[in-house]
């Protein structure tokens, strides 16, 4: 038994997409999120930088005793995990992997279509991931970038968002996949319009799901689940209490109270 913290790192908000189903699939742990939206997007740094910012958010972590961190974000998955596994004292799980066996084992016809941030997109992360599963599997990436705005700003309807979802798949249309990995945290919250657009036989994959089917599974086997315990919930963000706030609570449908941790404050707190 084990009563430390699960830690989930964003980017920004799209984490929680994440965090959620955490919450209800293991309602006795706490947890820690932080959302680096002062260096939102991710999905437009160099890798370096976004392996930078995530090892400072691990060390936050790890001078907080968490436990377990997960990456609940593609792009500092795809780029930053093998990094953060090997410099931190906690067990770290990111999305790609979990997500690409569900996407194997869901696709029939071995095509698999992946949208993502541009930085994942250029990693290759998830073809590679897909490809040590089924080597066979054919897989197309696909870099959309303009979704992630709709969702920060809360579009998700009218025909203006049709439209440019319409123009973001266009490369998938005709490609013949059977599976979509949905490869962004904010993409889940768009998935319904995603679908429409894509028809009912290609079947969508949220990655954060199941990572944290896996999570489970090793809280598990490893006897460090919480047991019985209130739990308590800490957010933090880089930039913006207010915007994650607002976002949070209407999300998670409970009440966010954020702390701001600057990034100055982030590389001096706990080395
Ligand atoms: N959280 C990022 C991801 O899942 C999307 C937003 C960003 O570019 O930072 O890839």
């Amino acid at each position: 038994m084990n009563s430390a913290p699960l830690a989930f790192m964003d980017s920004g908000v799209g984490g929680l997409t994440i965090l959620k189903p955490a919450m209800a699939r293991l309602p006795s742990e706490s947890t820690l999120f932080f959302g680096d939206e002062a260096h939102l997007p991710y999905g437009e740094k160099q890798p370096q930088q976004v392996i930078d910012y995530s090892l400072a958010i691990g060390r936050f972590f790890a001078a907080r005793h968490a436990k377990m961190m997960i990456i609940a974000c593609n792009t500092a998955s795809a780029l930053a995990l093998p990094t953060l596994q090997t410099q931190l004292p906690f067990p770290v799980l990111g999305v790609v992997e979990p997500g690409s066996q569900t996407a194997v084992q869901a696709s029939s016809n071995h095509k698999i279509g992946v949208i993502a941030t541009r930085a994942t997109v250029t990693s290759h992360a998830y073809r590679d991931a897909i490809n040590q599963l089924d080597p066979v599997a054919e897989v197309v990436e696909v870099a959309c970038p303009t979704f992630i705005p709709l969702v920060e700003k809360g579009q998700y309807s009218g025909q203006a968002v049709r439209d440019l979802i319409a123009a973001g798949l266009q490369p998938l249309q005709g490609s013949g996949i059977d599976t979509l990995v949905l490869g962004c945290t904010h993409f889940p919250i768009i998935q319904d319009l995603i679908q429409a657009e894509l028809g009912p036989k290609v079947t969508l994959v949220d990655p954060g799901a199941a990572t944290i089917e896996q999570a489970t599974q090793w809280l598990t086997e490893h006897e460090q689940l919480a047991g019985n315990q209130t739990p308590y919930h800490d957010y933090y963000t880089s930039s913006d209490p207010a915007h994650f706030q607002r976002v949070g609570s209407e999300w998670l449908k409970r009440k966010v109270e954020a702390q701001l941790v600057t990034p100055n404050q982030l590389t001096q707190d706990d080395q």
